[in-house]
């Protein structure tokens, strides 16, 4: 081959490079606008969900476990309000009992509750749920209970219970519950005159999108739902069934301990309405199949983190563990001021 031949065929290589280069920073550019365009939409512009599709208003009943406190309590309440019966799981009965007089008094439905502890992993507690669960017509599940550290805790200095108690919780007991109840969804969906759909929510954690040092247990039980979650969502989608992992960053909660709101930390009414206004759209998790980010600031922090550094990168990691570290300090300090006026 001849100089000037050799040139030409670098040359041309060189150009076809560049096209490539060039084709695929369009693509990557047409993809992040796509993403931002439906997270705006969702966010902002989308019609709110009409429960009716998932037997709003039809006797279809919507069992929440975590149900008496919280983001479940809420839960609870907007489901009421949107026309569902309820089955109320949680640990303590009298707060169970305010909220069934309330709600049956308030929207003139039927409200069954069960008091059990979902941190013992027994048989007797499965086969009460299935007990007053049974010949009910049940469209919604939502998987809400779950348990953090209660201070943010080095891994090895964890005690051992509260690994256990946080296993159980969230990721055994979810499961176990989830086991009785969809097939009674696929049930209710099946039988049902009307073309109902069924509906599983699972509470997620931006404690399990993003691995958290110092709250390492949490971090790993709510990172398991979310393949658990998305794996499910897989299987029953041909029964008719949405299934969602829905992703929180900080409420304001007895599990939070944070009292006052900002624009980064909603109290459970403001989350659980853009949560039940949004099923079906993404928000800030453009990017996971089924899967919902639905509080506004919360979905735009997590956008913001998986299009720049992401959410597994050393620097995020880096900065939640001095976050966390300084959590705990303040959390050290409260405990020996408590210790000392007692
Ligand atoms: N708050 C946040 O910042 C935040 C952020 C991200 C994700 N989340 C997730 O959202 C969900 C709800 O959190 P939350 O902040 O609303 O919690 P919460 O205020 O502490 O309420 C927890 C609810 O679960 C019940 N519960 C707790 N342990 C139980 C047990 N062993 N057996 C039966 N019931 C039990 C409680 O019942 P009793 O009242 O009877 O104890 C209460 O009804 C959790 O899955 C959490 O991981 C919360």
């Amino acid at each position: 081959m001849s100089f000037a031949e050799q040139v030409q065929t670098d040359s041309c290589a060189f150009n076809a490079l560049l096209w490539v280069v060039f084709s695929f920073g369009i693509l990557k550019f047409v993809s992040f606008t796509l993403r931002y365009v439906s997270l705006i939409a969702d966010l902002f512009f989308l019609p709110k969900t009409n429960f009716k599709k998932y037997g709003a208003k039809a006797g279809s009943y919507a069992v929440i476990s975590g149900a008496s406190d919280g983001i479940g309590k809420e839960y609870a309440g907007q489901l009421a309000q949107r026309g569902f019966n309820l089955v109320l799981i949680s640990r303590t009965l009298s707060k169970l009992e305010t909220l069934q007089k309330e709600f049956e008094t308030k929207y003139k439905i039927q409200v069954r509750i069960l008091a059990i502890d979902i941190s013992q992993d027994v048989k007797e507690n499965y086969i009460a749920i299935k007990e007053i669960c049974s010949e009910l017509p049940i469209t919604v599940l939502i998987n809400n209970v779950g348990r953090s550290h209660s201070i943010p805790v080095p891994f090895l200095e964890t005690e051992e219970q509260e690994i256990r108690d946080i296993i159980t919780i969230n990721n055994t007991a979810t499961l176990m519950i989830t086991q009785i109840i969809a097939p009674m969804i696929v049930n209710t969906v099946k039988r049902g005159n009307k073309k109902h759909c069924g509906l599983i929510l699972t509470m997620g954690s931006f404690g399990g999108l993003i691995p958290t040092p110092l709250l390492a247990t949490y971090s790993g039980s709510k990172s398991f739902l979310q393949a658990w979650s998305n794996s499910l969502a897989g299987e029953l989608k041909s029964s008719n069934i949405d299934v969602e992992l829905v992703n929180s960053y900080l409420v304001t909660s007895a599990m939070s301990k944070i009292r006052r709101t900002s624009v980064m930390i909603p109290n459970p009414r403001q989350f659980v309405k853009a949560t039940l206004n949004s099923v079906g759209t993404r928000g800030g998790s453009q990017n996971r199949f089924a899967t919902m980010t639905p509080y506004w600031s919360h979905a735009l922090y997590q956008f913001v983190i998986s299009e720049t550094i992401g959410v597994y990168s050393k620097l995020v990691n880096s900065i939640n563990y001095s976050m966390h570290k300084s959590i705990r300090a303040r959390a050290l300090r409260k405990a020996a001021r408590d210790a000392k006026k007692n």
